[in-house]
């Protein structure tokens, strides 16, 4: 029988959470061999199959700027053939009017656009400059929005940023504001890097609430690279937070910013809150399998504590 925590609720948290799983998309970005799209598919189909309420599938940004996701026709095209409607509720990134148009082609239902909180990123990552980050976006948004197309708002190096330093809490909530003023429904906050805490994840999501944003909102998106994403959770949890963005096998990083390693593991998460006694509607087995399989894909062990406590480091 595969362990589980005792369950232990802890007053005052939210009893129910969204696990907004993004391992096919922020997962694979970055990955160096380029991963067979039959390989993709079966990937979102058993993190479907493991209850994974939403699962982001791919990015429809320029070919060359993220080879490893050239393929996001293909793979969407496929999905569409064997789940039908279900494949056109996967959201997708899209960073332009260009993204927003393949999407739409295929007749998608869900789209994010990602800003960045600072000048460099924004360079980096999207050719533009903080401020005209925005030209590309609200054309985008827009034109989903008339489509009657469901928009997320991500926001990268929000608790910090490996060229700036320190990100203030206050440009981080400006930029945050300028999406959800293009209509963006909800808002991802990224700790791109793996650099956050917890008192600075209640400080930003209490500025967002000064700002009036409520946490419902709001999602987190933590990186793991100094092993901060659980207890950035939990404070997430108490500032009333209840969609955490996750990676099955902790897989991910952005091929933009150097020193960021991989998402939060999907299995940690879901090992974390079934302690706690919140609901989340995950297969904890199904999510280890997925990832023990896809890490004999990848050919190295998940970094993801739970996967391997639980004997699965690679098929
Ligand atoms: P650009 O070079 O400024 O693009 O790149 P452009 O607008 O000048 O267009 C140049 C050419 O690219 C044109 O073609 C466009 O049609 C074409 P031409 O006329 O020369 O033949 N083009 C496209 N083709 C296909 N799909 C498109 C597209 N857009 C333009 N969507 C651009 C600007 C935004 C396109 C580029 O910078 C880009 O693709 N960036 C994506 C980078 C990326 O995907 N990063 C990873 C995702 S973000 C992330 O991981 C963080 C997150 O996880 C949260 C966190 O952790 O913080 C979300
Ligand atoms: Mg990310």
């Amino acid at each position: 029988m595969t362990p589980l925590p005792m369950v232990v609720p802890e007053e005052g948290l939210p009893t129910e959470v969204t696990i907004y799983e993004v391992g096919p998309r922020d997962g694979l970005q970055n990955e160096k061999a380029v991963v067979d799209v039959e390989v993709k598919s079966a990937f979102v189909k058993r993190l479907l199959g493991a209850g994974l309420p939403i699962v982001e599938a791919t990015s429809f940004v320029h070919p060359k700027w993220v080879p490893q996701l050239a393929d996001a026709e293909a793979l969407m095209t496929g999905l569409s053939a064997d789940l039908g409607e279900r494949a056109r509720e996967l959201p997708v990134l899209v960073p332009n009017a260009r993204g927003l148009e393949r999407a739409l082609d295929l007749g998608l239902r869900h789209v994010a656009v990602f800003a960045s909180a600072t000048e460099t990123f924004a360079a980096k990552n999207l050719n533009r400059t903080l401020d005209s980050q925005f030209d590309m976006f609200e054309p985008t948004v827009a034109q989903a929005l008339d489509a009657g197309v469901d928009v997320r708002g991500y926001v990268s190096m929000c608790f910090g940023d490996p060229w700036e330093g320190a990100v203030p809490v206050r440009q981080v909530v400006a930029v945050g504001k300028r999406l959800l003023e293009l209509g963006v429904g909800q808002l991802s906050l990224g700790d791109t890097i793996g650099v956050a805490t917890a008192g600075h994840v209640k400080a930003l999501v209490a500025a967002f609430g000064e700002a009036g944003v409520e946490p419902g909102r709001l999602a987190l998106h933590f990186h793991d690279t100094y092993g901060q994403a659980l207890t950035n959770v939990h404070a997430g949890l108490q500032a009333g937070v209840t969609t955490y963005d996750a990676s099955a096998g902790g897989l991910g990083g952005c091929p933009y910013a150097r020193s960021a390693t991989g998402n939060l593991a999907t299995e940690d998460l879901v090992w974390f809150l079934t302690g706690l006694g919140i609901e989340h509607g995950v297969d904890l087995d199904a999510v280890v399998a997925t990832s023990t399989w896809m890490a004999g894909e990848l050919g190295r062990p998940s970094p993801s504590a739970v996967v391997r406590a639980l004997g699965g480091a690679g098929e």
